[in-house]
């Protein structure tokens, strides 16, 4: 069976949106010294995990090989580095002949792939779909699954089929998160060619809440949140939206040069336990009217979250009506602001605020006992 690596969605950095094939030992020993010094460990991101490019070639016995100009001193010796500041590591590969990126792909090379990741202390890997003519994805993710677990270690597997083959079916037996859509890149909305801009990501994820739970995770794709392409404003209902999703929390930024609200929004602690609820229901949108709408989480212990988000270009005043809660009106709750960190004592009813343009206004919602 399918190791039970990550009981709440993951979290941690990885190194595509930002630094494409821009990847060296260097960079990722500041990323990681970032994450551990920043608040962003403490936060609880824990994963360190190379995207596309890393690779060269293969030796002359198929062992997998890293471009030796950009880590010189190997894979093992960058992993030790990372697990020495008390976190994780992953890298990357792809079920077909080449990565996205050009590199060696794993096709054929799957059990030998696995048993090197496992000698370099790799924990985490995402495995993408460039190059995989046509191969089944189910078939293809299964053989990978089986050779990490084969493997000897514990490694998280990534799913990364952009949702092609309805990866909610079979995902969950086989990885612990998997891709829903294509790419997210750095804006508010838009599309071009295969990426989507996070308000046209956050659309794709409405009808697949169903299929996440503990230990297999829907993916909305990595976090843009510090890169520049978006408001404060944006950023944070991007977070907040994709906490609200169950989404894997991977950060796509450079964390050696974070401004102060690029920590505040990424550290959020309560909205990462929104996130990281041990329930593990995804939430769902209960309410769309125009350019309103009213997201809905169910949590542990009989609370919930809630995100009424205003994607309209003026302030909005909003309302959380109880009954989107399945609560009687009568219901007396403590409703605490998860932005403003504001609590409103015994409410009962409705909730109400003022949403700013393209933001959100997020709360977590305590029934009185
Ligand atoms: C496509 C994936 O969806 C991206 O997240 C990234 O891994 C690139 N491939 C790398 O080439």
């Amino acid at each position: 069976p399918k190791p039970d690596l990550a009981p709440t969605p993951p979290m941690g950095w990885n190194s595509w949106n930002k630094f494409k094939c821009d990847v060296s030992e260097a960079l990722i020993r500041k990323q990681a010294d970032a994450m551990a010094e920043s608040g962003m460990r403490d936060a609880g991101y824990q994963y360190i995990v190379i995207d596309d490019c890393w690779q060269k070639s293969r030796d002359a016995d198929g062992n997998i090989q890293a471009d030796p100009e950009r880590f010189p001193s190997g894979i093992k010796a960058l992993a030790d580095y990372v697990h020495g500041k008390g976190l994780k590591f992953g890298l990357y590969s792809d079920a077909g002949s080449l990565t996205c990126g050009g590199r060696p792909g794993s096709a054929g090379h799957e059990f030998q792939d696995a048993r090197q990741y496992a000698r370099w202390g790799v924990d985490y890997l995402k495995y993408d779909w460039c190059h995989t003519g046509p191969r089944n994805a189910e078939a293809a993710y299964t053989i990978m699954a089986k050779a990490l677990r084969e493997s000897g270690r514990d490694i998280v597997l990534s799913i990364c089929e952009w949702g092609t083959d309805h990866p909610e079916r079979w995902g969950p037996t086989v990885g612990h998160l998997w891709r829903t859509t294509g790419d997210i890149y750095d804006a508010w909305e838009g599309q071009k060619d295969w990426s989507m801009g996070m308000t046209n990501i956050l659309d794709l994820q409405v009808e697949r809440a169903a299929a996440a739970g503990p230990n297999g995770w829907n993916d909305p794709d990595m976090l843009e949140i510090g890169n520049g392409g978006m408001t404060v404003t944006e950023y944070e209902s991007h977070f907040s939206l994709w906490a609200m999703l169950a989404a894997p929390l991977i950060a796509g930024n450079d964390m050696s040069k974070m401004d102060a609200d690029t920590v505040r929004i990424l550290t959020n602690k309560d909205v990462i336990a929104v996130d990281q609820d041990p329930l593990g229901k995804q939430g769902r949108r209960v309410l769309r009217q125009g350019d309103l709408e009213v997201w809905v989480r169910p949590l542990q212990a009989g609370e919930f979250a809630a995100v009424l988000f205003n994607r309209g270009k003026a302030a909005a005043d909003m309302t959380l009506n109880w009954d989107r809660l399945g609560l009687p009106a009568t219901q007396k709750a403590d409703v605490k602001d998860l932005w403003s960190k504001k609590v409103a004592k015994n409410v009962s009813g409705s909730y109400g605020a003022k949403v700013a343009s393209h933001g959100v206004v997020m709360v977590r919602v305590t029934p009185a006992r």
